[in-house]
């Protein structure tokens, strides 16, 4: 029987190296591997490899059926593919999550549309939608320049659980750093209160 958990992590920050989203989703992935050494961990770096977005061609790509697809047609839907293999696979999925113009950066936003795919990852029936991205963990780590939590303006996290939860992954805790662009106490305050929720959050 096959035990070892798979962890898919998510860095959706424009910026690799000085991320404190990507440094939240790393910490959290490192506490999950305190809790389980032979996890495997598989990264989807989106600064590093940015997904297409759904254009026109995208569109007309996903709507041609696949013996009918152009070379073109067919490698775009193998971009998409690989995307849902990715998350299908995973039992834990972390995504670090920046705060951009009150949304969520549009490479999250590119990932989110490549793997919500009808009769794939979701399937309407008689009683409504049904999620299939079922029986996964997902963890989120939000970093905010400002202070948004509880906050109408937090579209992110209402965003967030809804298009998780449309595609069958209700068990969703996040993680807030918030007021990081608000001076050095702010953001040291913000940041030590994202490690105390990592903390509380991944059972160790
Ligand atoms: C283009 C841009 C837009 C931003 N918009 C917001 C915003 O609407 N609200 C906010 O609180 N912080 C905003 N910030 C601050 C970021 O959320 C903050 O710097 C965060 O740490 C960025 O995530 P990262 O460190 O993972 O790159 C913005 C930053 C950038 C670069």
């Amino acid at each position: 029987m096959e035990t070892t958990v798979k962890i898919l992590q998510i860095n959706s920050s424009a910026r690799r190296e000085a991320s404190q989203s990507t440094r939240l989703a790393n910490r959290i992935v490192e506490r999950l591997g305190q809790a389980a050494p032979d996890a495997q961990v598989a990264v989807r770096d989106l600064s590093a490899v940015p997904h297409p977005v759904l254009d026109e061609a995208a569109l007309g790509a996903l709507f041609t059926p696949a013996d009918k697809r152009t070379a073109e047609q067919a490698a775009r839907v193998a971009l998409d593919d690989a995307l849902i293999a990715e998350v299908q696979a995973a039992d834990v999925v972390v995504l670090g999550v920046p705060m951009y113009n009150f949304g969520v950066p549009v490479q999250l936003k590119n990932w989110i549309d490549a793997i919500s795919r009808s009769g794939v990852t979701f399937r309407y029936t008689g009683k409504g939608p049904e999620g299939l991205l079922t029986g996964k963990k997902v963890y989120v780590a939000l970093a905010r320049g400002g202070l948004y939590r509880g906050t109408p303006a937090d579209t992110q996290v209402p965003y967030l659980q809804t298009v998780l939860a449309f595609l069958g992954m209700t068990d969703v805790q996040f993680v807030y750093a918030e007021g990081l662009n608000m001076g050095p106490d702010a953001e040291r305050e913000g940041l030590a209160s994202a490690h105390e929720q990592i903390d509380e959050v991944v059972a160790a």
